[in-house]
């Protein structure tokens, strides 16, 4: 309880960069990994790590031998990870979401995503969902959480309308975002 209260401090105080108040709920963790590859090798990108809530179910969901790079723009959340989640797996960022190429030269398995797309402009949204699907091999999957569905039309552009939208009935609604690249 005095963790999430602390978390939630963190959050507000930074609101124009976390876009958010409270940490993602359990069920929309668990929502947002449900496309997760769980075999051998497999290289994971999180956008948005925070405080590592959504990072920790990655990891319980990916084999020994795959990767996690976590993308975090504050450096404090970046630093709480370190202290905290102690994984030989997880390769944590301290870079935007729109920086991914410079970091992750592998091809990707599946992106989750946490970051706010409504405090972005239009140009640094599509070039995050567009670098995003560059980087992903076919059929995998970028899940994204957001509150909202205006976003919802940037993604089914990029990833040619295959992807779903699944409602977690929460205050406020969470939204999960399902996009597959699908490649003829
Ligand atoms: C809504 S919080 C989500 C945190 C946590 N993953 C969760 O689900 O509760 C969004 C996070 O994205 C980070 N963020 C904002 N812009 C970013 C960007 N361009 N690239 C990477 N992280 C970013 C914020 O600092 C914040 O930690």
């Amino acid at each position: 309880m005095i963790t999430k209260l602390k978390t939630s401090l963190a959050f507000t105080k930074n609101l124009f960069v976390t876009g958010a108040i409270y940490e993602t709920s359990k069920k929309a963790e668990i929502e947002i990994c449900k496309y997760i590859p769980k075999g051998d090798h497999k290289i994971i990108i999180e956008f948005g790590m925070g405080y590592g809530n959504i990072t920790r179910e990655i990891l319980k969901n990916i084999a020994p031998t795959s990767k996690v790079y976590a993308f975090e723009v504050k450096k404090s959340f970046c630093e709480h990870v370190r202290k905290n989640i102690n994984d030989d797996r997880l390769i944590i960022v301290n870079d935007g979401a729109e920086n991914i190429k410079n970091h992750v030269k592998e091809n990707v398995d599946g992106v989750i995503g946490s970051i706010p797309f409504s405090f972005f402009s239009k140009e640094k949204g599509n070039k995050i969902i567009q670098d995003a699907y560059d980087k992903l091999v076919n059929n995998a999957y970028y899940s994204q959480v957001l509150y909202t569905k205006f976003n919802f039309k940037k993604f089914q552009k990029i990833f040619i309308n295959h992807c779903t939208i699944k409602a977690i009935k929460n205050i406020p609604t969470e939204y999960i975002y399902h996009c597959r690249k699908v490649q003829e």
